[in-house]
């Protein structure tokens, strides 16, 4: 472990969830084309990875593409998923060096073959890992999510499995695709805009949210630590008062 991450104090997040925006600007401040801009952002993608591990934070996962992406021009698409291949495939003897299992979450159906195979094995090889998950959201849009839970919830009912009124929070969120995992505890988003873009919207109830002005590729592991420090000294509430906290 770094110095650096040492002088950590404090709470660690037992999830940390990241909204990896500001490529394109990044690029596009050098008059470079959006593409290097998400090939720079990988780079970010390897440390944030790295640092997680380091700090011993069990879950990380990063909004890669989301639904609405597949909007984007069809150059721009088939450039990103090329990367993804090729950054499965570059840290695949990480993941496994370092104990990381890989997830994904989002509507995978919509990927192109290669990615889906590339990304199947890799889940598959690193399936045993326990120290920390990685989970990619791809193809990822939360209101999709929740409207395929429901959809479950309803034909469940109509088929007289589940009776409607007794439906719990925990029904809910076990047909969502992060079933598995806990809830994020800090939710960070780079580039300065401050919207969630359909990331995460039932699991991020209670997340503290973090938003940085920076773009994605310049981020760096000091930030990334300032901003766990930063989670740290905030004190959660969940709707009770400061002093009922302190009472436990
Ligand atoms: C985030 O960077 C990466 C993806 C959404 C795939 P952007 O590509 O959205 O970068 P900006 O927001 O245009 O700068
Ligand atoms: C959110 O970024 C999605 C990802 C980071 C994958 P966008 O760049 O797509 O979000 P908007 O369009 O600015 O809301
Ligand atoms: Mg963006």
């Amino acid at each position: 472990m770094s110095s650096r991450a040492a002088s950590l104090s404090g709470a660690l997040p037992r999830h940390v969830a990241i909204i990896m925006d500001g490529n394109g600007r990044w690029a596009k401040k050098r008059l470079l084309n959006r593409v290097r801009g998400h090939e720079k952002g990988a780079e970010t993608v390897r440390m944030v990875v790295r640092a997680t591990r380091e700090l011993g934070i069990g879950h990380l996962t990063l909004y890669a593409f989301s639904t609405e992406n597949w909007q984007r021009p069809a150059s721009e698409v088939s450039a990103l998923m090329i990367l993804l291949t090729r950054f499965l495939n570059s840290e695949k003897s990480e993941l496994l060096e370092n104990g990381i299992r890989l997830e994904a979450i989002g509507d995978l159906s919509r990927l192109p073959e290669k990615v889906l195979n590339t990304l199947d094995h890799i889940r598959g090889v690193t399936a045993g890992n326990r120290d920390m998950v990685l989970t990619l959201a791809l193809s990822y849009g939360a209101r999709e999510e929740i409207l395929s839970a429901v959809r479950g919830l309803a034909a469940d009912a109509a088929a007289g499995r589940l009776d409607p009124a007794g439906i719990t929070e925990a029904d809910f969120a076990s047909r969502l695709y992060t079933a598995k995992t806990p809830d994020p505890d800090l939710l960070i988003r780079t580039s300065g805009e401050m919207r969630i873009s359909n990331f995460l919207l039932w699991q991020a109830a209670y997340a503290e949210l973090f938003f940085t002005p920076t773009l994605w590729p310049d981020f760096s592991k000091e930030e990334y630590l300032s901003i766990l420090n930063d989670y740290a000294a905030r004190e959660r509430r969940f709707g009770r008062t400061g002093d009922q906290l302190t009472e436990f």
